[in-house]
């Protein structure tokens, strides 16, 4: 092979790959151009059906997951004659054991260390009220004749 092929071959080679570098990095900053301009749909608020009203008994609990894998438990009572969906983690926020709802003492009720949390959420007794915390709430729309959870960042 000749010197002036070779040199040729070499020159096309360089310009293929300077090409290629180029397509790549202008492919990665429109990618992350884009997605600055139009972030993720997962990121978005989601609407997930829980139950139909007909179906939740007042004073007790309904358990549902979240994608996430979230456990929340749903209740209705009557607040001021009209009625209300609360949705609160099951999750202690002392040491995370499953919390469950009392519904003779109107309470939340965790078994590992005696936490005690009222009809809100909020820690009256035990670890988890020294600490001055709360169970976690889910965002909660009626519609019609169903209740529905709002999760994810707005
Ligand atoms: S984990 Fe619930 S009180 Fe400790």
């Amino acid at each position: 092979m000749d010197k002036k092929n070779e040199v040729s071959r070499k020159g096309f080679l360089r310009t293929v790959l300077a090409i290629a570098g180029l397509t790549i990095s202008y492919g990665t900053l429109g990618a992350v151009v884009l997605r600055f301009l139009w972030p993720s749909r997962k990121d978005a608020k989601q609407k997930i059906f829980i139950a139909l009203i007909k179906n939740i008994p007042e004073d007790q609990t309904i358990t549902f997951s979240t994608p996430s894998g979230e456990s929340y438990l749903l209740s209705s009572r009557v607040v001021d004659g009209q009625k209300e969906f609360f949705a609160f983690s099951n999750r202690c926020p002392h040491l995370g054991c499953k919390v469950k709802w009392e519904s003779e003492k109107s309470r939340f009720f965790c078994p590992c260390h005696g936490g005690v949390f009222n009809q809100n959420g909020i820690a009256i007794a035990g670890p988890p009220s020294k600490a001055k915390q709360v169970l976690k709430s889910c965002e909660l729309l009626v519609l019609d004749t169903a209740v529905y959870a709002i999760i994810g960042k707005s």
